[in-house]
């Protein structure tokens, strides 16, 4: 089983990480964390190569989290609130998914074909 896990806390050892550690040690398989604030992943620019082709044109380590994502199994959002809302970086992170919209409702193609169990804390 292939777990991912989005981090979405600056902090490096505040409470979205101490909840992170209580579950990996406690999930079975593999898991990757995407740490937000310190991955190489930048926003969406909205270029709209995706509305006409599979992906995103930016290169950068979202990249190999697009293949995860076709692997995985779970999809756990891990993140402080800030102001009601996600972080600015798990939401920058969170931008690049555009990319399966725009599979779904311009190209009309089916863009992730494993289902996940998603979960959000
Ligand atoms: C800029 C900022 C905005 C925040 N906004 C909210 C909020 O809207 N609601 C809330 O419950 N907590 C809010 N908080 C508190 C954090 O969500 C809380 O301290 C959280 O546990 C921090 O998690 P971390 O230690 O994993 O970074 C805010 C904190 C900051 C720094």
């Amino acid at each position: 089983m292939k777990t991912l896990i989005l981090n979405g806390s600056p902090r490096k050892n505040g409470d979205t990480v101490s909840l992170i550690s209580i579950i990996t040690q406690n999930i079975t398989g593999n898991y990757r964390i995407v740490d937000t604030y310190r991955c190489n992943i930048s926003p969406c620019l909205d270029c709209r190569y995706c509305r006409q082709n599979n992906g995103c044109i930016i290169q950068d380590e979202m990249q190999e989290i697009y293949g995860y994502i076709q692997e995985c199994d779970n999809i756990l959002i891990a993140s402080p609130l800030y102001f009601s809302e996600l972080t600015g970086k798990l939401l920058d992170v969170g931008s690049r998914l555009q990319t399966y919209f725009c599979a779904r409702y311009f190209r009309g193609e089916d863009p992730v074909k494993k289902p996940k169990k998603g979960r959000l804390s």
